[in-house]
């Protein structure tokens, strides 16, 4: 096991089974994981392509899986697979499975009775779905990029992120958004994706 870093405020922490799942051993600091996971990444948004998905395409756990395991899978071995331990963020693993369903049955209700504008259906999913936290680790940029297909699917551009403006702090800001969101104000939260 070579990996060894702090986490910091707002990551999940990773147990000594899930660094061994590490598939490239070589990997010792934190800004290499960083590189590895984000070439990963650009390898899933070619794999997503240009494929027209729809959000009933895109609401179901075979799917949300099925992307975690495209933008983790050549660096972590339980890319795409539930979380099996506890973590500072998220729910008990055993409700996983089930929590997500619920979320992806009120979002499909969401999109079939407009029950909220489009950004608001794509940021809510994300921010519950980041709650739930179904995988061990990169729930953060897979319940981003959902966002993102979710609000193409539904005929808007991509999200931002903060990356819009120069005000420094998108970090602080984004964490901000996400504290208000936890306490049921999404407005924050889409605000700074479109920002
Ligand atoms: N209070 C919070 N409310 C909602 N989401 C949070 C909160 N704290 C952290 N998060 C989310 O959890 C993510 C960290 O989880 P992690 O699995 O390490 O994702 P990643 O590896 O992609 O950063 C953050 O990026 C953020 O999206
Ligand atoms: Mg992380």
């Amino acid at each position: 096991m070579g990996l060894n870093w702090e986490f910091t405020g707002g990551e999940t922490n990773l147990d000594h089974d899930e660094i061994e799942g590490l598939h490239i051993p070589l990997i010792t600091t934190r800004a290499e994981l960083d590189e590895h996971e984000q070439a990963n990444i650009q390898r899933a948004r070619i794999w997503l392509g240009k494929r027209k998905l729809k959000p009933a395409d895109i609401l179901t756990d075979t799917f949300i899986k099925r992307l975690h395991k495209e933008m983790y899978n050549e660096v972590w071995k339980w890319a795409g697979q539930f979380r099996k331990t506890e973590k500072n963020i998220g729910v008990d693993p055993v409700r996983i499975a089930t929590d997500l369903r619920q979320l992806l049955d009120d979002a499909r209700f969401w999109v079939a009775h407009t029950t909220y504008p489009p950004d608001e259906i794509a940021i809510r999913v994300k921010h519950r779905i980041v709650c739930i936290h179904c995988f061990a680790n990169g729930n953060g940029r897979h319940s981003r990029m959902l966002a993102d297909l979710l609000a193409t699917a539904l005929g808007q551009p991509s999200f931002t992120w903060g990356a819009r403006t120069d005000l420094p702090d998108a970090r602080d800001r984004y964490f901000d958004a996400l504290r208000k969101a936890d306490r049921g104000e999404s407005a924050a939260l889409i605000e700074f994706a479109r920002s």
